[in-house]
């Protein structure tokens, strides 16, 4: 036990200096998000304080860093009036409104100039007031109704990335800051699954996380849930002033120790705004939150005290929505489909519903380890969600409103297709059908992906036509593609002569191919583009391919025996030999491969991207970059070559910083693989 001693100078001190401390590193990793020191460096300083502070309990002061544990439990929450009040934002929900938001503006600031705005993200969150007086964090408050909110003090301290006390000189000496409280995406994954394994309430979407979490009389609870918060506006100010515009005010608040949202930004125009929405959007998935919008708010604040408000929101900002990406809805039913290599997935029929933009009635479960993870029933309703070009996928079961009909599905014995049975492998979690080629299901789907456009491309033929083609029997394979004629595609529904030959010249078209192209066509089992590509340019021909045992296979580079064996499997089977002998004879041809080291400039070189690109995709830099002779992988190491970053580039960025490998921009990319290509 120790014994509580009175603090001397000196402990005083001592407590002060790594309370600043603490103060500093806390500023540089939530507000700067550039960390001076690791996790467990803080952690023990954060601990040294505590044992300060539990030696000598004087000492602890409310803005401490160890005073973010949470208080004891209230009652219940007081009421805390708004000096000024919390408004919302009106919603645009297309361009037109936003262009006509914009002209009001204008109009009723007599003015044809554009105007300046700040572009921000509009977070998915709960709106918090934040107040300190002589630079101490004193009071907390939700919005409420707006004019009036709880007192939420206890918990909003809790929060690691709001300054208990602001750092520099300046500041009002009554400043209150309002931002928005969110759960990060990923924390949210892993709180709600730790929630599942122990039992607890899942939450449906970071926002709820977030507000259950905020409103909690228990501010021990708060602490303990992954909170982060941005400011991203001022309320009642007194005692000192801040700057005429938005931009230039947040710039204060940032120094002063605020955490603001990255993304945001200054504008110039309605169309930069405009293409603010688009670029944000392109990116909303990638994000380490969840937003619903973005929202345009004029900088100047002459220009806002002018334009006044209506109702309960400025004439001065208005959030412009994306399509909800998440909805709710019921599961109809739980089918089976079968894929190219017999693998049954289960698929939610769904009651329709309007999420990402389109209305969606089918939904993937991926395989029954996440139906039983999920423990998805039919019946249940469901959180779905489909984002930009992603398949719609269950994200969570709503238990609560689960009905006592609820029914469980489980894995079918025989392929609900072709009847043959369905096996399970231990190790897997997939289930496959064992029909083969005998499935109709694994025969179309066989012939969808030969002729997919990274195979071999055949214009014009799509999955529909496939299934009605194969339905009525006229191609059972790959082969056959060749031995179509007119009059049989002219009998298919809504297929006229014209299209009929442009369809066939396209299927002669596809004939000359590339040797990667080929072997990814023919749908082995594991064998993405990439391993075909190097299985290719390690055989150089097909029949070196052929006669090559597991172990010669297993020699190319990133094919392991798992693959090794599928490939082999894959062309000594006799219906194989077949179809790859009828497809040469049909006049499938590719170029000569050119050995990497020989023809491409980046042989022998490992590239890994990171960040979006904007000229191209990430599949186009990854082919230029493979034409080239390089590689790309998917994590840096000390034998990364080059990192590409993009913008918004991730942990790979600060990985090849800290491992010392070449990093290049866009730019250095493309002359990179320009300087390659002359070589
Ligand atoms: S400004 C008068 N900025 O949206 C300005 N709000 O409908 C009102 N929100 O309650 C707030 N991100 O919870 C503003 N960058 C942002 C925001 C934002 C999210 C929320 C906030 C507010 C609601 C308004």
């Amino acid at each position: 036990m120790s014994s509580k001693r009175p603090s001397s100078g000196l402990t005083t001190d001592k407590a002060r200096s790594l309370r600043e401390l603490l103060e500093r590193y806390n500023y540089a990793y939530h507000a700067l998000d550039t960390p001076e020191v690791s996790d467990a460096k803080y952690d023990a300083l954060l601990q040294d304080l505590r044992d300060l502070e539990r030696e000598h309990p004087e000492l602890i002061t409310p803005d401490s860093p160890t005073q973010r544990v949470g208080a004891s439990p209230l009652v219940a929450f007081g009421e805390i009036k708004h000096r000024v009040p919390m408004l919302s934002l009106d919603n645009a929900f297309s361009e037109q409104e936003v262009r006509d938001f914009d002209r009001r503006v204008r109009e009723r600031l007599n003015t044809s100039e554009p105007i300046r705005y700040s572009a921000e993200p509009k977070l998915d969150g709960l709106a918090v007031s934040a107040t300190y007086e002589n630079g101490r964090f004193t009071q907390g408050a939700t919005r409420g109704d707006g004019e009036t909110g709880e007192d939420i003090t206890q918990n909003l301290r809790t929060i690691a990335a709001l300054p208990l006390r602001l750092r520099g000189k300046g500041f009002p000496r009554v400043l209150e800051v309002r931002g928005e409280v969110f759960m990060p995406r990923e924390r949210f994954e892993r709180f709600n699954a730790q929630a599942a394994v122990r039992g607890d309430k899942v939450f449906v979407n970071p926002r709820n996380a977030a507000a259950g979490s905020l409103r909690q009389l228990d501010a021990r609870i708060t602490a303990q849930r992954p909170l982060d918060i941005f400011i991203y506006g001022t309320g009642h100010v007194q005692d000192g002033s801040l700057p005429v515009t938005h931009g230039q005010t947040m710039q204060s608040l940032r120094n002063w120790g605020f955490k603001l949202c990255p993304e945001s930004r200054i504008v110039e125009s309605l169309e930069e705004c405009l293409r603010y929405y688009e670029e944000i959007g392109a990116r909303r998935d990638a994000l380490p939150y969840q937003i619903d919008g973005v929202v345009y708010k004029v900088d100047e604040l002459e220009l806002r005290r002018r334009l006044g408000f209506v109702a309960r929101a400025p004439r001065w900002a208005i959030a412009h929505k994306y399509p909800a990406e998440e909805e709710i809805t019921v599961i109809r039913d739980i089918e089976f489909q079968v894929g190219r290599t017999g693998a049954l997935t289960p698929v939610a029929r769904l009651a329709p519903v309007f999420v990402g933009g389109v209305t969606i009635s089918n939904a993937t479960l991926h395989n029954m380890d996440e139906v039983e993870r999920k423990d998805v029933r039919i019946g249940d309703s469901v959180v779905v969600r489909r984002a930009g070009d992603v398949i719609p996928e269950v994200v969570r079961v709503m238990i609560e409103r689960r009905p006592a009909s609820a029914v469980k599905v489980l894995l079918p014995g025989q392929c609900p297709v072709c009847g043959s049975p369905v096996v399970r492998d231990e190790q897997q979690a997939v289930a496959r059908c064992t029909g083969g080629r005998s499935c109709a299901a694994q025969r179309v789907e066989e012939i969808k992906h030969f002729a997919a456009r990274r195979a071999l491309d055949i214009q014009g033929l799509g999955d529909k036509l496939i299934e009605q083609l194969s339905a009525s029997g006229i191609v059972k394979s790959p082969a056959d593609l060749w031995d179509l004629q007119a009059d049989q595609l002219q009998q298919l529904e809504r297929m006229g002569e014209k299209s009929a030959q442009k369809i066939l010249k396209s299927i002669q078209a596809s004939k000359r191919t590339t040797f990667p192209r080929f072997l990814y066509a023919l749908g082995i089992r594991d064998v993405g583009e990439a391993t075909a590509s190097a299985l290719a340019q390690h055989f150089e021909t097909l029949e070196a391919l052929q006669s090559a045992s597991k172990e010669q296979i297993e020699e190319v580079p990133d094919v392991g025996p798992v693959v090794a064996r599928n490939v082999v499997a894959y062309l000594q089977e006799p219906e194989n030999r077949r179809l790859l002998e009828r497809l040469r004879a049909a006049g499938v041809t590719w170029p000569a491969i050119v050995r990497a080291s020989a023809a491409g400039g980046l042989a022998g070189k490992t590239l890994v991207l990171t960040g979006t690109l904007s000229g191209m995709s990430r599949e186009a830099a990854q082919a230029a970059i493979m034409d080239a002779g390089g590689k790309v992988t998917g994590s840096v190491s000390a034998k990364t070559s080059y990192v590409v970053a993009g913008t918004d580039p991730g942990s790979k960025l600060k990985k090849a910083n800290d491992l010392g490998v070449a990093i290049l921009d866009e730019a250095g990319l493309l002359e990179l693989l320009r300087s390659s290509s002359r070589s």
